[in-house]
């Protein structure tokens, strides 16, 4: 089935003939004025301007776009989409300068999480991953990453993958999933956190492979949870049995998670808010990608990561949303990209360059997402803006009018179709 989306005022493409975008490439956008794309079935088939009229007997679906905005499908390279409970009662403690950590210490935090989720079941984690699913693509994103890693034993975590597949399955957005076996000690290893890191890497990070529930493995590598040592045995051995890796690094005490990053090549470290300059440094020459969380640092109310120092140093930056029960209960990536504007003192373009672009390398789906191009996914987000740049200025709202998703109209009016 062939569908025209016509009368679209400004077509930001992003469309890049160099990508993961570094440096002066990230403020660079292609933008077409009053475009069309046609999109045949899944694919997008043409891109253009002006006029159209050659399309239209082809057509089957002729979608006025009305003069808004169009983009391609956002990108969340990191949320944390499958987890029983919430933490709402943690709240009161976090704004009264309880520390993190310290929840996570008393047992707290990810572990009451880790509680919730074993005690779930399939259905109840699945019904509620598709809601936030749902939320995700009404606020515009198309592809995101799903970790597990609130399971913390090999039933619970195999329970959280196979939802995440399920939601891949089932809903129109496309999830990529990411194993997180060593995301916290869980309670039970609390005096023997060594004997914790010898199941993972004897039986969990194996038996998960098998049955080819990820692709990649990420670990917290913080103070009182994974040390750089743990984490250096558990992604070593995640990559010998075929695993990419990620880590969460120096997001509250430098451990050196990130120089980690650099050293075992991982595709992207994450947080980064007290990386050290050199270690940035060594993630540029190892092309290690900085997947930015900035509203989890919002939420925690610590200090912004260095991104314009990491732009300068080479870095390739993505920004995603870090959905999560504790840190940041938040599926809105255009709020993210708003905190992330003003944060980083980042422009509207090079949020959503981060995001989209660098998101498709980050999740290394930039062959088929990304971009508004002929061969890629019709993937195509409709914004009712004048200009990209409205939509970061007026904060706090969601700007997503229409979604299509596989050349689908998938959000019509902000409603799910
Ligand atoms: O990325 N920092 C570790 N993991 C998540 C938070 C998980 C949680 O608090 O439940 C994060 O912030
Ligand atoms: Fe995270």
């Amino acid at each position: 089935m062939k569908t025209i989306i016509y009368n679209i005022g400004k077509l930001y493409t992003m469309k890049n003939s160099e990508v993961p975008l570094k440096k002066d490439a990230l403020a660079k956008c292609e933008i077409l004025e009053n475009a069309y794309i046609v999109m045949n079935d899944d694919k997008i088939e043409a891109v253009g301007t002006g006029d159209y009229s050659q399309y239209v007997a082809e057509c089957s679906e002729l979608f006025d776009a009305e003069g808004k905005i169009a983009l391609p499908g956002l990108i969340d390279a990191h949320t944390h989409l499958v987890f029983g409970g919430s933490r709402e009662h943690e709240y009161a403690q976090k704004v009264a300068g309880v520390e993190y950590l310290d929840i996570l210490r008393a047992g707290g935090g990810i572990l009451s999480t880790v509680e919730a989720t074993r005690k779930a079941s399939f259905d109840e984690l699945y019904e509620k991953s598709m809601h936030f699913a749902d939320s995700m693509l009404l606020h515009g994103v198309t592809t995101f990453e799903a970790k597990s890693g609130y399971g913390l034993n090999l039933e619970t975590e195999v329970k959280q993958l196979k939802v995440a597949r399920k939601v891949n399955e089932d809903h129109p957005s496309d999830v990529i999933s990411t194993f997180m076996p060593a995301h916290a000690i869980p309670t039970e290893y609390k005096e023997h956190p060594e004997q914790y890191v010898d199941l993972v890497i004897n039986e969990l990070l194996p038996e998960v492979k098998k049955m080819d529930l990820a692709k990649y493995v990420d670990i917290f590598c913080e103070d009182a949870v994974f040390n750089k040592e743990q984490s250096k045995k558990i992604l070593t051995k995640a990559q010998e049995l075929g695993y990419i890796v990620k880590i969460h690094a120096d997001e509250v005490v430098p451990m050196g998670g990130a120089a980690l990053a650099a050293e075992l090549h991982a595709i992207s470290a994450e947080h980064l808010m007290a990386t050290p300059e050199e270690d940035m440094e060594a993630m540029a020459k190892s092309n290690v990608i900085a997947n930015l969380l900035p509203a989890t640092t919002f939420n925690l109310g610590k200090d912004y990561a260095q991104a314009r120092k990491m732009i300068d140093k080479g870095l390739a930056v993505t920004i995603c949303s870090d959905f999560n029960p504790g840190s940041c209960p938040n599926e809105n990536l255009q709020l993210t990209l708003q905190i992330a504007s003003r944060g980083y003192a980042m422009t509207p373009i090079e949020v959503y360059n981060s995001a989209i672009v660098n998101g498709s390398c980050s999740l290394q789906m930039n062959d088929k997402v990304g971009s508004i191009e002929v061969g890629k996914q019709a993937d195509v987000v409709i914004m009712n803006a004048p200009n990209l740049d409205y939509t970061i200025y007026h904060f706090g709202v969601n700007h997503v009018a229409h979604v299509f998703k596989n050349g689908e109209l998938v959000v019509e009016d902000q409603m799910l179709v």
